[in-house]
């Protein structure tokens, strides 16, 4: 039995290839640990995309969500083929930013922001979509051009609970009943023009979601179109777009989501005779997710009353499956022919039992000096990494167009004290 790859990245004679380039030859060339991303497959995840919800609607934008993969070549990628950036804090900003998007074509969605923060995004003219009332509130005297909220619709949805941003007690947006009331406190504070912005939860690869959430969400937009008489300059349903982490799972329709997400919202347009706004995405996951593997070393292998396979990527590097349990596709990157032997848990080196980056997972009998390859290392990754216990990030590289372009240099030893200052009394 081969090990199960996915695509972009292949199978060249048992040992795992990205575009003709070993990738095992590159880990031991640049480094362990290594995250490899494919300039192509991004551009492959934007097109695909764009092209569902564009030919159904004209006034569609994306917005790539900076959360997911922060790098400014990664950002840049992006911008070349057209995306602005969704940004939950003003530094996400200043990436956008230097990566080349214009302050016009950006969308800051805080959660709990300082008014500070909020000033920032207003003096840089980006879109602000408030996650609150009195976070409209503490800069009601100098509102932006566009007022919008971020709502909560009621139903949320996402691949497990760590990942549902809406519905019942979800932490983001302002409920359903409170909504019309947030617009028309904005109108009494002069607010002229709208938007309103959504996000449900992430990893969802049933279409039938999108339509339940939409649904909701454009019903809503259209009554408080209605009620208050305004008109919505874009409708933004957020994120969300799943991608498959496991083998044999079916990808979501995009076909069928954008047919279904079009529809409510031209339905909802013509029920309450609201204007055909913009309508926006702000897709993190499904732009870079399978983009990238994320290359490491078997360290260890330890056999007593359970197997650990130990590595050098842990919690630090690929925080997901310690944080809510996510799964990621791992395999032996220089012989993906070698025949599953029995149940492992995949570890790192951090000084946590929660490190896991595997947990009863069948696996081949790795050895000393294996590469490991862990699957869907684009989004959610190096975004979330740490340098607990002193691990230092590892290189990010890119193969693209021109070939082989490191992305992001790993880290030095005085990375890891940078900023910190000794006290004189403490020097001697
Ligand atoms: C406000 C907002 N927009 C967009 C996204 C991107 O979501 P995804 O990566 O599922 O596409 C997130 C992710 O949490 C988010 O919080």
């Amino acid at each position: 039995m081969t090990a199960f790859v996915f695509h972009p990245f292949e199978n060249h004679n048992g040992r795992l290839a990205l575009e003709n380039v070993d990738l095992v030859d590159l880990s031991d060339k640049m480094g362990s640990p290594l995250l490899v991303v494919s300039e192509n497959k991004i551009r492959e995840n934007y097109r695909k995309l764009d092209q569902a919800f564009r030919k159904r609607y004209g006034k569609f934008s994306i917005r790539y969500a900076v959360k997911s993969y922060p790098n400014l070549a990664v950002i840049s990628i992006l911008r070349q083929e057209g995306a602005g950036a969704d940004c939950s804090t003003p530094e996400e900003i200043k990436i956008a930013n230097m990566a080349g998007i214009p302050h016009n074509r950006i969308a800051f969605t805080p959660n709990n922001a300082h008014k500070s923060e909020l000033q920032y995004g207003i003096e840089k003219g980006v879109a602000i979509n408030f996650d609150d009332i009195p976070q409209m509130r503490l800069v009601k005297d100098q509102l932006p051009e566009v007022v919008s909220f971020r709502v909560n619709p009621g139903v949320g949805g996402g691949e497990f609970p760590g990942i549902v941003t809406a519905g019942p007690k979800a932490k983001f947006g302002i409920p359903v009943s409170l909504v019309a009331a947030a617009f028309r406190e904005a109108m009494k504070y002069g607010a002229k023009k709208f938007g309103m912005q959504m996000m449900a939860g992430s990893n969802v690869l049933d279409w039938n979601h999108f339509d339940a959430v939409t649904k909701a969400y454009f019903d809503l937009a259209g009554k408080v179109s209605k009620e208050l008489g305004i008109q919505f300059q874009y409708l933004d349903i957020g994120g969300g777009f799943g991608v498959p982490y496991r083998e044999g799972q079916k990808e979501l329709d995009l076909e069928k989501a954008a047919t279904c997400i079009v529809d409510n919202l031209r339905n909802a347009c013509s029920k309450y005779d609201m204007e055909e706004p913009v309508l926006m995405v702000e897709p993190g996951r499904s732009m870079v997710s399978n983009s990238a593997v994320l290359l490491g070393k078997v360290t260890n292998v330890k056999s007593y009353d359970k197997t650990f396979v130990g590595t050098d990527i842990g919690m630090n590097l690929l925080l997901r499956p310690a944080l809510y349990g996510a799964f990621h596709h791992i395999v032996i990157a220089n012989d993906l022919s070698r025949e599953p032997s029995g149940e492992v848990d995949i570890v790192g080196q951090i000084c946590e039992s929660t490190d896991k980056i595997g947990k009863d997972i069948m696996f081949p009998k790795a050895e000393v000096g294996d590469t490991i390859a862990v699957f869907n290392a684009g989004a959610y990754v190096s975004s979330m990494s740490s340098n607990y216990n002193g691990h230092l990030s590892p290189a990010e590289v890119l193969v693209g167009k021109t070939g082989i372009s490191i992305i992001k240099n790993a880290e030095t030893s005085s990375d890891l004290v940078k900023g910190m200052i000794m006290p004189e009394h403490l020097k001697n």
